[in-house]
C-alpha cells in the first residue's frame, strides 16, 4: 500500500487533489479537487446515490446550509458538539486530548474517558507534547467545532449562525414536509449529499479530516422498535457497497461501539473502519439515533413531529437509523485500496489504479495509433462515446506511455485505433488490471462499458 506522503504526490501530480490556495502560500488543511479528483467524487456521489436512494426506493433532499440557530440548540449542538482541547503550557500548540491519549495507548477506549480522567491521564503518564517534548498540559477545555457566522450587515450575538456541522438536521426539521409531500409511508429513508464544516482542533492525515468536507447521509424514518432490524440491514448494505466497488475484504471492518460508550441518544453504533496507513480509522458510521432528534425539535419548534401509521392507526415518533459517510474519506479509501506500483514480466514497471469502473474518472481511452492516418476515424468515435461516458482522448507520445498514463489514473479500458481498423472496423481493446489486449468491433465498444459499469451489491 502507498505511504501517506506518496499518495499526496500521486494525488497532486495527476491532478486528484492540489492544496487550497496554492499560489498565496496555500490555506492549511483544506484542499482543490482537480480535474481527476472531482470526476472521482462526482462518481462517489452518483454511486452513493444510485445504492441508498434509488436502489432503496428512498427520497431526496438538498437542505440549506445555513439553519436557525434553534436547531443547533434542539439537536444538541450548541452544547455538545465539543472535543477535549488541551493547550502545552510550554509552546502553546494546542492538541485534542483524547487523539494524544489514543496515539500513546490504542487499546484505552477514549470515549468513555471523562476530562478529569484525560486530564489525570496526561499528568500521571507524563505525556510529551508532539511539538516541543516537554510534559506541561493545561487543564483540558470543552472547544465546540461548530462555525460562527454573522447573517446581515451587524457583526452582534443576535445575527450569529453557523454553518451546518453534519447535513442530518436539515432533514430532521423537514420530516413533518418531506413525509407529506412524498406521500411515503413507514419505513423509509431521506438521503441527502452536502457540504459540512467543523472547525476541528487538529485536521489532518490529508482529506482524512478536514474542516469543510461532503457528507452522504441518510436518515431511515422506522417504526419503534423495529430500528435493531433496519440497522443491522444498512450496517450489512454499506459493506457489500464497499465490496462492490472493489474494496478489499482484508481493507476494511466493522466496530461496533461497546454499550457504555453510545451517545446518550442512540441504543446502537458501528463505523465501519479502513485500513488507513496510519491504522484502522473510521470511514463510514452508522447510528441507530432512536427517536431524540424528531422529539427534541418537536418540543423546541412546539411543531407536532409524530406520524400516523395508517397500518394501524397508532401514532408515534418515528425511530431513526442514520447511515453517515464522508465523500473525502471514501475517496481516500478507494486510492490507497487501488494504488499499486507494480514490476511487470519484463522489469519494467507501472504505477496502475485499481478501482472500479463506476468509480474511475474516465472510463475508456480512445488512441489512434497514428494521429495522421486514424486520428480522424477515433475522434469520431471519441465524441460518440462522450455523449454517454467521460473519455479520455489522447494522441500524442507512444502507446506505451499513454497505455501507462492511463494505468496510473484507472482507465479501466484503452482503445486503440491502428492500421486494421479502417478495413475491418476492429480496434484492439487493452484491459488495465490483466494488460490483455484483444481486436473487437467499435460497435461492441459500448457494449463491454456498459457491462463494467453494472456492480453486484
Ligand atoms: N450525522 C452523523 C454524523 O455526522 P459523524 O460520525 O460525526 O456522524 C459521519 O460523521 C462521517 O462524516 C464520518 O464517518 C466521516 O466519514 C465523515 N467526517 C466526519 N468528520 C469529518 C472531517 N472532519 N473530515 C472529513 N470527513 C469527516
Amino acid at each position: 500500500m502507498y505511504t501517506l506522503e506518496e499518495l499526496v504526490l500521486y494525488a497532486k501530480s495527476y491532478g486528484f487533489i492540489y492544496q487550497g490556495s496554492e499560489i498565496y502560500g496555500g490555506l492549511a488543511n483544506t484542499y482543490d479537487y482537480g480535474p481527476l479528483g472531482a470526476l472521482l467524487k462526482n462518481n462517489i456521489k452518483s454511486a452513493w446515490l444510485k445504492s441508498f436512494y434509488v436502489k432503496e426506493n428512498n427520497v431526496l433532499l438538498d437542505s440549506s446550509i445555513l439553519l436557525n440557530s434553534l436547531v443547533w440548540k434542539a439537536s444538541g449542538h450548541t452544547s455538545n458538539f465539543s472535543d477535549p482541547l488541551t493547550e502545552c503550557k510550554s509552546c502553546h500548540q494546542r492538541y485534542r486530548a483524547d487523539k494524544l491519549i489514543e496515539e500513546i495507548d490504542k487499546t484505552i477506549n477514549v470515549d468513555t474517558l471523562s476530562f478529569k480522567d484525560m486530564d489525570e491521564y496526561l499528568l500521571s503518564h507524563k505525556v510529551k507534547c508532539p511539538s516541543c517534548g516537554e510534559s506541561n498540559f493545561d487543564n483540558i477545555k470543552s472547544f465546540n467545532m461548530m462555525f460562527k457566522t454573522y447573517q446581515g450587515v451587524v457583526e452582534e450575538s443576535a445575527n450569529m449562525i453557523f454553518l451546518r456541522p453534519e447535513t442530518a438536521q436539515g432533514i430532521f426539521i423537514n420530516f413533518k414536509n418531506i413525509a407529506r409531500t412524498s406521500r411515503k409511508k413507514i419505513p423509509f429513508g431521506v438521503c441527502q449529499v452536502g457540504k459540512s464544516f467543523r472547525n476541528e482542533i487538529t485536521p489532518g492525515n490529508f482529506i482524512f479530516r478536514t474542516r469543510e468536507f461532503e457528507q452522504m447521509e441518510l436518515e431511515f424514518f422506522c417504526k419503534p422498535h423495529t430500528e435493531k432490524k433496519w440497522f443491522n440491514y444498512y450496517r450489512n448494505k454499506m459493506c457489500k457497497f464497499l465490496l462492490s466497488l472493489g474494496i478489499k475484504k482484508d481493507n476494511f471492518k466493522i466496530y461496533d461501539h461497546p454499550k457504555e460508550a453510545l451517545s446518550h441518544y442512540s441504543n446502537a453504533t458501528s463505523d465501519i473502519v479502513f485500513n488507513f496507513p496510519w491504522g484502522f480509522d473510521e470511514l463510514w458510521g452508522i447510528a441507530s439515533r432512536t427517536d431524540f432528534d424528531l422529539k427534541a425539535h418537536q418540543t423546541l419548534s412546539g411543531e407536532d413531529l409524530s406520524y400516523l401509521d395508517s397500518d394501524d392507526n397508532s401514532k408515534y415518533i418515528p425511530y431513526v437509523v442514520e447511515p453517515s459517510l464522508g465523500v473525502e474519506r471514501l475517496l481516500l479509501a478507494t486510492l490507497f485500496n487501488g494504488l499499486e506500483d507494480e514490476t511487470l514480466p519484463n522489469n519494467d514497471t507501472r504505477t496502475v489504479l485499481h478501482i472500479s469502473p463506476v468509480l474511475a474518472p474516465y472510463k475508456v481511452a480512445i488512441f489512434p495509433l497514428n494521429k495522421k492516418e486514424q486520428g480522424a476515424h477515433a475522434s469520431k468515435i471519441f465524441k460518440k462515446l462522450s455523449q454517454k461516458y467521460s473519455v479520455l482522448y489522447d494522441e500524442t507520445g507512444s502507446i506505451g506511455k499513454r497505455y501507462r498514463r492511463a494505468d496510473a489514473i484507472g482507465v479501466p479500458f484503452c482503445v486503440t485505433f491502428d492500421f486494421e481498423t479502417k478495413d475491418t472496423s476492429t480496434v484492439t481493446i487493452r484491459y488495465r488490471d490483466t494488460m490483455i489486449q484483444e481486436r473487437v468491433k467499435i460497435s461492441s465498444l459500448n457494449r463491454i462499458i456498459e457491462k463494467s459499469l453494472i456492480t453486484k451489491e
